[in-house]
């Protein structure tokens, strides 16, 4: 399976932070931000990976990762999209990379405790269709909500007014090679983006969507308060890992 982490936009949430930079290169804690959805896919086995970024400062990725070897991948790509006319967008210019194999996608500003190589795997064994991932979360009006009805996801709302569950759909998707005839099948929707949820609910209307659910920590880092609880969230990880050899140490 081949990544993408989508690290386009224009990050107007975080402006003035956005204004000289891209919001994927901006810190969180004691890395770039851009880090953590490429080792989410190296951690699900990922070596073959395309960043999908834009603006100004493009080549500040290329210095910043140059051929991807720090993180262990076999290769790293890079493609150009002009505007910001959204995810789905985005994830159109992927598709001579993918050259028909199935894709995991991470949007650049995700970032997870744990890791989901399980859910990788399931997907490699559904036949076809997509995989999302969903975690229950205190203000599912920020983002893609399921409704569930049966078990099964019937449908996914973007920012609903009124959340029917209190789930996001969190921004790691699965999907097989179909994915990219959706999307040119997709309208622009009312605030003007090619929407991911568009493409997802597709997959629904066929019945070949699957989601399952992500344990640990998850969080956007979009907005400044959750760019500072991201920050907070990596740190408290880290520290922990450090102490891990000492509490070994005074068993
Ligand atoms: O974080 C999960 C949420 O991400 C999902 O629950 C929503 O369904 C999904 O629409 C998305 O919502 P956001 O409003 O938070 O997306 P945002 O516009 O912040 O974009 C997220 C990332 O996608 C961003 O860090 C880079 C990438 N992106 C976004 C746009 C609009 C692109 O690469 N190009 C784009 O044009």
């Amino acid at each position: 399976m081949k990544g993408i982490v989508l690290a386009g936009g224009i990050g107007s949430r975080l402006n003035p932070l956005t204004r000289v930079t891209n919001k994927h290169l901006l810190p969180v804690y004691d890395k770039p931000m851009i880090f953590y959805p490429l080792q989410t896919l190296v951690d699900a086995g990922v070596r073959d990976i395309l960043i999908v970024t834009g603006g100004q400062n493009a080549g500040d990725f290329l210095r910043l990762l140059q051929n991807g070897k720090e993180l262990g991948l076999q290769q790293l790509s890079f493609a150009y999209q002009e505007g910001e006319a959204g995810i789905a967008d985005a994830l159109r210019l992927a598709e001579p990379f993918a050259k028909g194999d199935r894709i995991s996608v991470v949007l650049g500003d995700n970032i997870i405790e744990g890791d989901v190589s399980a859910a990788a795997a399931s997907f490699m064994q559904q036949e076809k269709g997509a995989m999302v991932m969903l975690k229950e979360v205190p203000d599912p009006e920020r983002f893609g909500v399921p409704v569930i009805e049966n078990g099964r996801i019937v449908r996914i709302e973007e920012k609903p007014k009124n959340p029917q569950s209190p789930f996001a759909v969190i921004g790691i998707y699965f999907y097989d090679a179909s994915v990219f005839d959706r999307i040119r099948e997709l309208k622009p929707s009312g605030r003007g983006e090619y929407e991911i949820t568009d493409i997802n609910n597709s997959y629904i209307a066929d019945g070949t969507l699957r989601h399952s659910l992500l344990e640990g920590w998850w969080t956007d880092a979009g907005t400044f308060e959750s760019l500072w609880h991201a920050s907070n969230k990596v740190r408290e990880k880290v520290l922990r890992k450090a102490q891990e050899p000492a509490m070994v140490r005074n068993v």
